[in-house]
């Protein structure tokens, strides 16, 4: 069975092929960062109105990626929420237009489903079942996973996500947008002792976040400078940042590993791209003995593959799942 993923819920066009005998046929991705850049943030019509220009263009380039005509396609799976309500509909629309034309199944996907499943397409991926941290940019939550659609949720965030708290302390030290990537770079450079920002929830004993506290901790110590903030200060406060972010999200997975007694765990969602963070999930799971694993580094934020796998395998489990009626919601 080829499955077309359609992802569209942010910032990115992604479209992609997946084949439930031969896995990834191929993939393409559209990031609309450039243009959101110079307003600190995603505005939510521009992204609506770049998904329409992107879409039909980028079907076209995965097909030809995979040396297959459209009719070979054999289900449409779309990113049917969380997200933008008009960058969903533009991905919902272009999946039952399809659907409706080439009288195919059309299948509407939880965004966060694709994240949690995108580490299944790596080369070597984890078996069932598995403790999951998936943080993105709207959420944190840990999650007890024993199979497709086998979902239990161990903790989650109280307020902000973790890529959340990283993009807004970006936009204090005066980072561009999307902030993560650029605090974790700056943090490279950042002497650990200078700063020292509060762990919120490290000792609470449920699995449960907080970090809207450490996002206002970084605003607090950047009110305080008397003077423009120099680079090495900003560097400082992005390590101290980091620093803090990543034993909490540290600290939690190893006690939701000692509570379920699992040996595998599964990070997904865009801040499973940051550099300090696999670093100490390496380092601590070769310590304690258990196995970590992530999605490709390309699949770990937005995009149309994990969408399509995410569509296959629920279709393989329950191929009346899908509808012809074509009448979608996001
Ligand atoms: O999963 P994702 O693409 O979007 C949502 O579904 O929300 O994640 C985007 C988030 C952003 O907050 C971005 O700053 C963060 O992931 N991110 C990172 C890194 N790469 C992306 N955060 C920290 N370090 C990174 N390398
Ligand atoms: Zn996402």
């Amino acid at each position: 069975m080829i499955v077309l993923g359609v992802e569209s819920s942010c910032d990115e066009t992604g479209i992609a092929l997946y084949d439930t005998q031969h896995g990834l046929l191929s993939h393409a991705l559209h990031s609309q960062v450039a243009m959101h850049e110079q307003y600190g943030g995603v505005v939510p019509e521009l992204a609506s109105r770049d998904h329409i220009r992107r879409a039909i263009p980028l079907l076209e380039q995965v097909l030809a990626g995979a040396h297959i005509d459209r009719h070979q396609i054999d289900a449409i799976a779309y990113t049917q929420g969380p997200g933008l309500a008009g960058a969903l509909l533009v991905g919902a629309s272009v999946a039952c237009g399809l659907g409706l034309a080439l009288d195919r199944p059309v299948l509407g996907v939880h965004h966060l489903e694709g994240h949690l499943l995108s580490p299944l397409l790596a080369s070597e991926p984890p078996t069932f079942p598995f403790v999951a941290l998936l943080v993105s940019g709207g959420h944190t939550q840990l999650m007890r996973v024993d199979g497709v659609g086998q979902y239990a949720l161990l903790g989650e965030t109280l307020d902000d996500a973790a890529g959340e708290a990283f993009d807004k302390s970006a936009k204090l030290l005066g980072l561009g947008y999307p902030g993560g990537p650029a605090i974790s770079r700056l943090a490279e450079f950042g002497d650990p002792s200078v700063y020292q920002l509060p762990r919120p929830m490290l000792h609470s004993k449920d699995l449960n976040f907080s970090f809207s506290g450490l996002k206002t901790a970084v605003l607090t110590l950047v009110k305080k400078q008397t003077t423009n903030l120099c680079e090495q200060d900003k560097a400082n406060i992005a390590r101290a940042f980091v620093d803090a972010l990543v034993d909490v999200l540290l600290a939690k997975c190893l006690t939701a590993m000692k509570q379920t007694g699992l040996k595998r765990l599964v990070i997904a969602g865009g801040v499973g791209a940051n550099s300090q963070l696999r670093n100490a999930l390496n380092a601590a799971a070769q310590k304690r003995r258990f196995q970590v694993y992530y999605p490709e580094l390309e699949f770990c934020t937005d995009n149309g593959a994990m969408i399509a796998f995410a569509g296959a395998m629920r279709l393989q489990l329950k191929p009346e799942a899908a509808q012809r009626d074509y009448a979608f919601n996001v």
